[in-house]
C-alpha cells in the first residue's frame, strides 16, 4: 500500500492504496464518486471516462499511481456555481439517456470534444464518439445533444456540418 494524493474536482484527497489499483476503483470505492462506471474494465467501452489534462481518459485501465499531480474531473465536477454544464443541460433537454449506464462516458467525451472543437460537424461528432459505446443505441440523441451544447457554448457560431 502507498499513500497517494489525488486532485479531483478541485479538492485534494489522500488515499492509502496499492499503486497498481485502477483509478476507477479509487474514485468509486475510496472517494465515493459514482459518476464513472465500471463497464468492460478493459478500456473498450468508455463508461469509466474521466478528464485528465483536457483529455478523456479511461479510468479502468489507468493505474492510480500514474496520475501524479494532474487534476481529475469526473461527472460530479462538471457543474459550476450551482449551474449544470451546457453538455449536461443539453442531455436533459434532448432526453438522451435510456438505462443511463454509458452516459457518464458520453457526456465527458462530448465535453472534451467541444473543448477541442467548439463547432464540430456531424461527421466529427460521430468520429469523436465512436469508441464510447451505448447498448441502448442513444447515439442519434447524443449527436443532437452535442450540437445543442455547442450552440449554447458558442451562441454566435453555427455548426459547420448538418449532414445528419
Ligand atoms: S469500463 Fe473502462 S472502458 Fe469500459
Ligand atoms: S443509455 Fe443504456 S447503455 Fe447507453
Amino acid at each position: 500500500m502507498s499513500k497517494i494524493t489525488l486532485k479531483v474536482n478541485g479538492a485534494t484527497h489522500s488515499v492509502d492504496v496499492d499503486p497498481s489499483t485502477p483509478l476507477l476503483y479509487v474514485l468509486r470505492d475510496d472517494l465515493d464518486l459514482h459518476g464513472p462506471r465500471f463497464g468492460c474494465g478493459l478500456g473498450q467501452c468508455g463508461a469509466c471516462t474521466v478528464i485528465i489534462r483536457g483529455e478523456a481518459v479511461r479510468s479502468c485501465v489507468k493505474r492510480v499511481s500514474t496520475v501524479g499531480a494532474a487534476e481529475i474531473t469526473t461527472l460530479e465536477g462538471l457543474a459550476a456555481n450551482g449551474k449544470l454544464h451546457p453538455v449536461q443541460q443539453a442531455w436533459i433537454d434532448e432526453q438522451v439517456p435510456q438505462c443511463g449506464f454509458c452516459q457518464n462516458g458520453q457526456m465527458l467525451t462530448a465535453k472534451v470534444l467541444l473543448d477541442h472543437n467548439p463547432t464540430p460537424t456531424d461527421a466529427e461528432i460521430r468520429d469523436a464518439m465512436a469508441r464510447t459505446l451505448c447498448r441502448c443505441m442513444t447515439y442519434y440523441r447524443v449527436q443532437t445533444a452535442i450540437k445543442r451544447a455547442a450552440k449554447a457554448m458558442t451562441p454566435s457560431a453555427t455548426n459547420a456540418g448538418e449532414e445528419g
